[in-house]
This record gives structure tokens, sequence and C-alpha cells, in this order.
């Protein structure tokens, strides 16, 4: 198998994935909350999008202190979202649609409900129970203070202290007790967690925190010359700052073992069943490391979503990412939007202006090379939502009062003008969808000249034909300074970061995030043109 070749290449080299956030995607029985039949019901709405592929956030048993992303048990379905049937339901239609099923997988922490840590709780100090997750004594006259200096990345310190005085390392919330990844219990775990999916035919796996398993052998403390307990930002900032920070909790060596086995497990299936690492970590060279040939196949490049509305920042983005993937063989992925960062077209300034911006980039990225990660409702150009305090449930909102990430979870508005909109159910879902989203819904903008929903599937429908058979070779072009453009083969693609409007090589057009006046490009818009 090549990846190169587009006969053999595997189904997600170019894949376009669609992340569902269950709880907010669609709702079958109207108790607020979206469910796994929800989304079997709206698979043709994807198909007829034009995406490949679905990833599904977490929908196992969870007491749901963070969304899910806390599980307690990793080979069930949450009575909420469903039962296990509608998992292998909602498989089994979206393969009959032509679309491959991600399934998430949470191994650097478990629910505090989870078995294996509530055994860990009744037993001793010392005990192989608490092995299977970081326990360690206090420091200090009477081991009051924590056993390291490390911070929660949801704000406060990392740790938590039992009544029988031991602590235990929580990188997330309390209630994410970190696993102990040097424990084989562990590791064989993990092993038949994947198995038990893949059996049930999950095409791949998208890992939570995949840079996060193993920790510094000793629990160093980590070098700091901040001081304070707010959120530790770290976990995504990182990538904006080029000096290495110190980080004995992050992208320890070890970890590259377990997706080495991983991959072995992997590949012992067929049809190409994949992984792709959500790896926060400090350079794109040290991502490039999680896909190395005998690792996972793809990471997350957050590089692109934490790249700011500035062409040279994109053109700069984009070679970095070539020049960090081909030494280790691997193929780029790309991504604007997903369940932890204020939305694309907010945070290209919101409004009209942030919106024309964000079918923008978006319009460059579905013509690069790799795969694209598309977060549900951004093909409705929607925005991060000011959600009510008291309404707020993201577990990083409760340990540092900033709102961090319930903006971006508001569930999707599908039809008719008064909210909850189609989504499930007559009353407000669990975050309260506002008013203005009735101009949005899939039904308003379905049909709708220029709309971002019409917009999407045509740039889908174009990718098909030609962004999997174009050459993989992207040749950026110089053009001023506030303009990306690059070549892939026949197409160029134009984007106008800029404040005025710019010619454009000559051609046809084959697909605009907005109209060109006097066969100019303007400012917020992108273009892609194929040359004879
Ligand atoms: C990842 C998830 C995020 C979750 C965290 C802890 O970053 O994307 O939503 O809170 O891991 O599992
Ligand atoms: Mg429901």
């Amino acid at each position: 198998m090549s990846l190169n070749d587009p006969i053999t290449a595997p189904w997600w080299r170019d894949a376009v994935v669609y992340q569902v956030y269950v709880r907010s995607f669609a709702d079958s029985d109207g108790d607020g909350l979206g469910d796994l039949p929800g989304i079997t019901s709206r698979l043709p709405y994807l198909r007829d999008l034009g995406v490949d592929a679905l990833w599904i956030t977490p929908f196992y048993p969870s007491p749901q202190h963070d969304a899910g992303y806390d599980v307690s048990d990793y080979v069930d379905v949450d009575p909420r979202f469903g039962r296990l049937a509608d998992a292998d339901a909602l498989l089994e239609k979206a393969h009959a649609l032509g679309l491959k099923v991600v399934v998430d997988l949470v191994p650097n922490h478990t629910s505090d409900e989870h078995e294996w840590f509530q055994k860990a709780l009744a037993a001793e100090v010392g005990s192989s129970e608490r092995e299977r997750y970081v326990f360690r004594p206090g420091k200090g006259r009477g081991r009051k203070q924590p056993p390291n200096n490390w911070h929660s990345v949801f704000g406060g310190i990392a740790w938590e202290q039992l009544d029988d005085g031991d602590w235990y390392l929580h990188i997330f919330d309390r209630t994410q007790p970190d696993l102990n990844w040097r424990n084989p219990e562990v590791r064989s775990m993990f092993e038949d967690v994947l198995r038990f999916w893949l059996d049930r035919g999950v095409d791949g796996f998208r890992v939570d925190v995949a840079h996060g398993l193993f920790k510094d052998r000793n629990l160093r403390d980590e070098k700091v010359d901040v001081t304070g307990d707010g959120p530790s930002s770290r976990h995504v900032a990182s990538l904006l700052e080029h000096d290495t920070k110190d980080e004995p909790m992050w992208d320890q060596p070890e970890v590259h073992e377990v997706y080495r086995d991983w991959r072995r497990i992997l590949d012992s299936y067929d049809g190409d069943r994949m992984a792709v690492a959500e790896a926060w970590t400090q350079t794109p060279a040290r991502t490039a490391a999680y896909v190395r040939p005998d690792e996972l196949q793809q990471a997350f490049n957050f590089a692109w979503l934490l790249a700011k509305w500035d062409a040279a920042d994109m053109a700069d983005c984009i070679r970095r990412t070539f020049a960090t993937l081909d030494p280790v063989g691997a193929n780029p992925t790309w991504v604007l939007s997903n369940h932890d960062v204020v939305r694309h077209a907010t945070r290209y300034g919101g409004g009209p202006v942030g919106v024309a911006r964000a079918r923008a980039a978006t319009l460059a990225m579905l013509a690069l090379p790799g795969s694209s990660y598309l977060y549900q409702g951004e093909e409705l150009g929607l925005e991060s939502v000011d959600v009510p305090e008291e309404l707020r449930q993201d577990p990083a909102w409760f340990r540092t009062g900033v709102e961090w990430r319930d903006h971006c979870r508001v569930p999707m508005p599908w039809k008719g003008t008064r909210a909850p909109f189609g989504f499930g159910g007559r009353k407000q879902p669990w975050l309260p969808m506002p008013a203005e989203w009735a101009g949005l819904t899939v039904e308003a903008q379905t049909g709708k000249r220029g709309s971002t929903l019409e917009l999407y599937r045509k740039a889908l429908k174009v990718r098909r034909t030609f962004a999997t058979t174009a050459p993989r070779e992207v040749e950026i072009l110089d053009r001023a300074k506030t303009v990306l453009a690059f070549r892939r083969g026949p197409v160029t693609v134009v984007l106008n970061a800029g404040t005025r409007p710019v010619a454009v090589p000559k051609g046809k057009v084959l697909v605009n995030s907005g109209r060109l006046v006097d066969g100019k490009l303007p400012p917020n818009t992108a273009v892609w043109i194929r040359q004879a």
C-alpha cells in the first residue's frame, strides 16, 4: 500500500472527517441531550454534505463531569446516549451510506467512578489497586503538601488528597484521575478496549490527550518562572511560543512504545483502521514523532488552528507542516475548530467579517492535500455563544471562573424558527440556543445561494473530484504580504487576508467563498481557480 497512490491509498489519507459532539448534535428522545439514535437519524445529512467520515466524541458510561471525557466504562454506552445496540446500528447505517466512523478513546485518565478507581479508594496505601493510578505521599510536615508543583490543565493544583493521607494525580478535573501507564495492567486493558470497538466495526480512534499518558518517572517538579494557580493554558498555548518549556507531565518518550503496540493491533484488522492523536506538543516536530511509520496514522495539526488571520502566518504553517511531516513520511491533517476552542468564525473577529474569514480559511484548507477535520456547526457559519454563567457546565469554568469551552458546545440548529430548532424535544437543550440562529438552521440554508452550508457542500463536492487526484505537492506562490496563494497542479488557491481587492490568475473559478468584484477577489475571501 502506498500513501501516494490514489488507487491504493487508505481511506483516511484525504478524508474529510466531521466531528460530532454527541450531546449537541441531535436528540432523539427529547431529554435535551443529543444521543446515538439522534446521530443515526442525521447520517444522511452528513452523506449529503459530502464528508467521508465522522468522529464521535465519547458516548461511554460517565458521570459527565467533563462531558464524557471522564469514562467509567470503556466498553458500553451511557444510557443517556443509548445502548450498545444503538452504537451497532449507527455503525451499520454509516457504513451502508459509505461513511467511516471514528470513536474517541480516553486513555490518559478514567472517571473517579470507574471500577478501578473505586477499588483503589477502598484499598490501602501502596496496594496494587492504587498502582493503576498515580498515588504518592505528600510533602512537608504531616505530608500536607502535594507531591509536586504541577497544575491541572483546568486550573488549580493537579493533586487531590484522600482521608488516609495519600494523594492522587489528576492533570484534568479532580474526577479524572490519571492512569499509571507504567503498569502493564493499564496497557492490556486498553488493548482490550481497542479490540472491543474494532471488533464492532469502528474504522478508527481519536486518541484523547495522546501526549499525556506517561509522566516523568520521578514526577519531578516542573521548572517554572511564573507563580499563581491560574488556568494552565500551556496545553493549548505552547505551540504559539517558540521557546521550549519544561514539561515533565507531557510528551515523554515512553508514550511512543504504546502507539507502536496499538499500530500493530490496528494493522491486524482489515480496512485500514486508523488512529488520530490529539497531541498538544511544543513543536510540530514533536507531533511528527507520533506519526512515524510504525505509530499512529494521523495527529491533529493544531498549528493551523492557531495560525492568525494573516497570510504570512498561514503560509508559514503550511510550509512548516510539510517540512516536519515529510521526513517521517506522514500525511498532513488540518483543523480550524473543535469542542475545545473558540469557533473560528468568532476567532477571526466574529460578525459578518469573522464568518467571511472563516469561510475563506476553510476553503483554503480544503484544497490542501491530506485530511481535514470539520467541527459540527461550522458548516452553518455558527459562532461561539455567550452562555449565561449559571448554565455553564465545563469543569474548567468551575475550577477557574473563566469561560473556556461551553461557548462552542451549543446544540445544532436544524430547522424551524424557535429554539430548540429541531434539535429534539420542545425545550431549550442542555445549553440554550440563541434566537438569532433561526436564520442559520440547516433548513434555512439549504438551497440558499451564498449560504455557508451550500459553500461547504460545493467545496466538498469539487474537492472529491480534484483534491484527491491532484498532485500532493503544494507550491506556495509569492504574492503580496496579505495574500495567501498556493498551487496544487492545475488548481491555484488565493485567499485575501488584506484590506483591498486583489487580482486573481485567469482560469475557471471552481468555487469561491464570496463574490468576485470586477474579476477581483475582495478582502476576507478565497477562491479555487483551475488553469488550463
Ligand atoms: C481533551 C478533550 C477535552 C477534554 C480533555 C480531558 O483535550 O478534547 O475536551 O476535556 O481532553 O479529557
Ligand atoms: Mg437525548
